[in-house]
């Protein structure tokens, strides 16, 4: 009985709450203003759709909405001329603007209202964001159907919300074109940048240059590992090819624009074009054969501005043109090396007839010339920043990739400007630690960034910042060889993209963000998307590093987790050590942790050295600085991190000559040993130097050797290495520190900074 009771209780008290419980929404986009109501609207076998507009769109749009309805739930709604109750509202509001809406859910209707069939359309990816995340799934499901209260306006902040694709390094099939577009509805995006051509592979059928696709879109292998990672790079001996027929193109051209997406081809001049070069010789300036590019990078190889080769784009151009119904078309632009135009008598001809300031002159010349062809047919030109070298073409959009600064210029010209800088925009960068993460470009990027980006410069004024157009995500594709691949590089950093361009700055907040975004994670498992799941892994941050002390901060992107962890080496489980604060370590230890939700673990295994000594925090002199390789910080050296072998940006270098670094531990301490981190990475000319040797000082000018070691560096082919040599040496008492590095010599990759060799460097501690 008393057993019962406690039941009966205990079933009163949650039924309870589940009436009164306040609703939730997890909406990405984050609509500009959202207002939670009571209650819910209840999906029911009595429920009937009225459509009031003419607009033969919006009819589709409530028909497909109804479609995946039945296809969900098993409910077929009857479409009615008017209903008060149970109905589901479509309603004409002519002061609404083009893509925005208003949506009130009440326990008695759903209405929402546009003015035209973009704002439906992005009304309807609301709703499906408003119930479980299996509505985006292709099973029947027997659960309840309804949606929350809730009494919505939003529209988009910016006109262009952009995802790109290179098709080019790896070609994907249409089918994966067309899930990626699906997967830009449901993220209320709008132009997807369909980046066709490049050294690696010419993606579409052009009828009147058929060598095109038959010679340029195959390349018989490709470079393995990171750009730099072996020395001679290797290959993977696997042909690799395909290309879009105009049909095909003119399908997804259709697909993208139910989903009020446009598709904005890319045709890359007058550089990235190897592929077409391969296919026909007399575009470039030395009309040699050449092949279709293996490697990733810059090619030397470029379009000559002749009179044929202009004819030639145009004829390009004019099938691009009919294909795509695009206002823009992406004439590329950018990494156009002039070294072929410095030597070629008709470039030179080409720059005395017109009258031109040099190869940068003529960069401008051939996208003038261009953007006339394009403009006198209905058409705009985007370009890459480059593209405002030598002066920018008159009514050109700037894509501002290289950073902000072209942006900046370029809307200060008043031309317009999408922004894709790369610290926020390029999806092909690391999400998370590399050393953990499959190989990409280089480059650092996690969700957290992207989030924070704001498209506006703060350098622009109100009237100027009217001329920022949008941003957009660039995936590129030179790592990424298989869909899944790229997936995991999209997903969920699009999402936060999404944020960026869609809702108002005052609307936008990352934990407001992390929290929805577990319900997205849901959405695209049934969307059969593959996103990163780094979300719900522990990553480390440097709070503070000061002598003989390091906090180490643990987070995960996920709030809704604990991390547990050790220092001691051991595995974490669910009784290790609650993290709450900044983990202080006062000697070098390996951090493990992992994140927990009741009980079970959700993300990977989180393990990483930290080193801590003397000279932990500690700046330094380095002789000399480089200005490439110089770590993260002024004491990147110092910092408690090491380096790893899939990236460069922790490594410090000293190039072509011997180096010394300097610590001064400020009083006499008793030392006894010093430790280096050293990269051999052949490609970069970088080796383990020959001989290091350790000195000490009590004042800073006379200097006393008390340790050395040989290194045998003599590797000069291969992939790259770590060598962390500890220096030990009786005790001795000295205030300053001197570590002397020789270099190797003369290194055996030419084409890496003139042969000149380094010494790379990640981590030095000092006992
Ligand atoms: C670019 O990333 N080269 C535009
Ligand atoms: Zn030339």
């Amino acid at each position: 009985m008393r057993f019962l009771s406690y039941v009966l209780i205990f079933l009163l008290f949650f039924a309870g709450n589940a009436t009164f419980a306040a609703n939730k929404y997890s909406i990405i986009p984050q609509p500009q203003s959202l207002i939670p109501q009571e209650g819910k609207f209840s999906l029911n076998t009595e429920t009937k759709i009225v459509v009031t507009f003419a607009d033969s769109r919006i009819l589709q749009l409530a028909k497909d909405f109804a479609a995946q309805m039945k296809l969900v739930s098993g409910l077929r709604m009857e479409f009615v001329q008017s209903a008060t109750k149970n109905a589901i509202i479509f309603k004409e509001d002519k002061t609404l603007a083009g893509e925005a809406y208003s949506l009130v859910v009440s326990p008695e209707n759903i209405t929402l209202k546009a003015s035209t069939s973009n704002g439906v359309f992005y009304a309807l990816q609301t709703i499906y964001q408003l119930m479980p995340a299996q509505v985006y799934g292709k099973k029947l499901m027997k659960q309840e159907w309804s949606v929350p209260g809730v009494s919505i306006t939003d529209a988009p902040r910016f006109a262009y919300r952009g995802l790109h694709l290179d098709v080019s390094r790896h070609f994907f099939p249409i089918s994966f074109v067309k899930k990626y577009i699906d997967a830009m509805a449901i993220h209320k995006l709008n132009k997807f940048h369909w980046h066709l051509t490049d050294d690696q592979g010419w993606r579409l059928e052009i009828k009147k240059y058929p060598l095109l696709t038959k010679v340029g879109s195959r390349r018989v292998e490709s470079l393995v590992g990171l750009y730099a990672e072996n020395y001679p790079k290797r290959y993977d001996d696997d042909a690799h090819g395909g290309y879009y027929t105009q049909d095909e193109a003119r399908e997804i051209v259709r697909y993208a624009q139910e989903r009020y997406i446009t598709v904005i081809p890319e045709i890359e001049m007058p550089g990235h074009s190897s592929a077409a070069i391969a296919s026909y010789p007399f575009l470039s300036c030395e009309r040699k054969p050449i092949k279709v590019a293996k490697d990733w990078g810059v090619m030397k190889d470029v379009f000559c501005p002749r009179d044929s080769t202009f004819q030639f784009l145009e004829n390009v151009l004019d099938e691009v043109m009919d294909i795509f119904p695009s206002e823009y078309i992406h004439i590329g632009g950018d990494e156009c090396p002039k070294d072929r135009w410095r030597v070629c008598p008709d470039c030179q001809a080409r720059i005395k007839a017109e009258n031109l300031k040099g190869e940068s002159g003529l960069q401008s010349y051939f996208i003038h010339r261009i953007e006339k062809y394009v403009n006198s047919k209905g058409r705009k030109i985007i370009g890459w920043d480059e593209i405002l070298d030598g002066g920018l073409a008159p009514n050109a959009t700037v894509m501002s990739w290289r950073g902000v600064n072209g942006g900046i210029a370029a809307a200060k010209a008043g031309h317009q400007v999408i922004m894709t800088p790369s610290a926020y925009c390029y999806f092909d960068h690391y999400q998370a630690d590399p050393s953990t993460e499959p190989i990409t470009i280089g480059g650092y990027l996690p969700l957290k960034n992207v989030y924070t980006y704001e498209p506006i410069p703060a350098e622009l004024t109100p009237e100027e910042g009217k001329f920022i157009l949008g941003a957009q995500g660039n995936v590129w594709a030179e790592y990424q060889k298989t869909t899944t691949d790229v997936e995991y590089m999209t997903f969920p950093r699009v999402a936060a993209l999404a944020e960026v361009v869609w809702t108002n700055t005052n609307s936008k907040n990352w934990d407001r963000f992390r929290t929805s975004l577990g319900e997205q994670f849901l959405r695209y498992k049934q969307l059969g998307i593959t996103p990163s799941k780094v979300f719900f892994d522990v990553s480390s941050r440097i709070e503070s590093a000061s002598e003989q002390q390091l906090k180490v901060v643990l987070e995960t992107d996920n709030p809704d987790c604990e991390i547990r962890y050790t220092t001691d080496g051991s595995l974490p489980d669910k009784n290790s050590k609650l993290y709450d604060k900044a983990v202080v370590l006062t000697e070098s230890s390996t951090i493990k942790a992992l994140a927990y939700k009741a009980n079970q673990p959700l993300g990977k295994m989180f393990s990483k050295n930290f080193i801590v000594s003397k000279v932990t925090g500690c700046e330094y002199i380095q002789n000399p600085v480089n200005t490439w390789y110089r770590g993260q910080s002024t004491y990147a050296l110092t910092d408690g991190e090491v380096g790893n072998a899939k990236s460069y940006g922790q490594w410090v270098a000293i190039r072509s000559v011997d180096g010394e670094l300097i610590f001064d531990l400020k009083k006499q301490e008793t030392i006894t040993r010093l430790m280096v981190g050293l990269l051999n990475a052949p490609a970069l000319n970088g080796y383990y130097p020959p001989l290091v040797t350790v000195s000490v000082s009590d004042d800073g000018v006379a200097y006393e050797q008390v340790s050395s070691e040989n290194i045998n560096s003599n590797r000069t082919m291969g992939t790259w290495s770590v060598y962390r040599p500890e220096l030990v040496f009786p005790p001795v008492h000295a205030r300053f520190v001197k570590l002397t590095l020789k270099n190797a010599g003369p290194g055996s990759n030419p084409d890496e900074e003139g042969g000149q060799s380094q010494i790379m460097m990640d981590e030095i501690g000092i006992w």
